[in-house]
């Protein structure tokens, strides 16, 4: 169980802000959704992170290993992660970038796809690494792919000095589109 179940996650207004929520709202819709420069987290603290972390420790050494593979020519912005399977086997993956920017890879999904091309179908856990003092979790696109191939899998998010925070997929994603609405 992720020992951040339940925890209220808020994000950080600054301290200056006086606006009325109103106002935020219009800014939002006038200057588009840039919130660069915010932090995307609170300052989060883990309730015994000590033997927490000490379990996912291979998966997070295995994602910060692939991280320093990561072709992140283009944003710099190198992230690493760790996919494990239901057999304890570790796969890995790194974001891959190119020249035209928009065909970029996750580090995620580049797990994920190689999972799935090896054989492996069944998922327990995924550690995602950045070097980012707030955790960097996945984005849209793999939180989506994730859930689709994954299910409901831990997601462990770390940074270089060890696990920032642990939650499930349907915490990032929880109301999901998938197959069971095609039926
Ligand atoms: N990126 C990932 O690989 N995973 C994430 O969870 C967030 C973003 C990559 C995509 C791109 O190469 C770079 O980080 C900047 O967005």
């Amino acid at each position: 169980m992720a020992e951040s179940d339940g925890r209220r996650v808020e994000r950080r207004k600054g301290s200056a802000d006086r606006r009325s929520a109103q106002e935020r709202r219009t800014e939002t819709r006038r200057s588009g959704f840039d919130r660069r420069g915010e932090s995307a987290w609170e300052p989060i603290v883990i309730d015994g992170a000590g033997e927490n972390a000490a379990d996912a420790a291979a998966l997070v050494a295995a994602a910060i290993d692939a991280r320093t593979r990561a072709r992140a020519q283009f944003s710099s912005f190198k992230v690493g992660a760790a996919l494990e399977t239901d057999s304890a086997a570790i796969v890995t993956g790194c974001n891959v970038e190119n020249a035209t920017y928009g065909l970029t890879m996750c580090a995620e999904r580049v797990a994920l796809y190689k999972a799935l091309s090896d054989g492996h179908g069944v998922f327990t856990r995924i550690a995602v690494v950045a070097d980012t003092a707030d955790p960097t979790p996945p984005c849209g696109s793999c939180r989506q792919l994730l859930w689709e191939y994954c299910g409901d899998i831990e997601v462990v998010l770390a940074n270089l000095s060890g696990v920032k925070r642990r939650l499930r997929l349907s915490e990032l994603l929880p109301l999901p589109f998938d197959a069971r609405l095609l039926d």
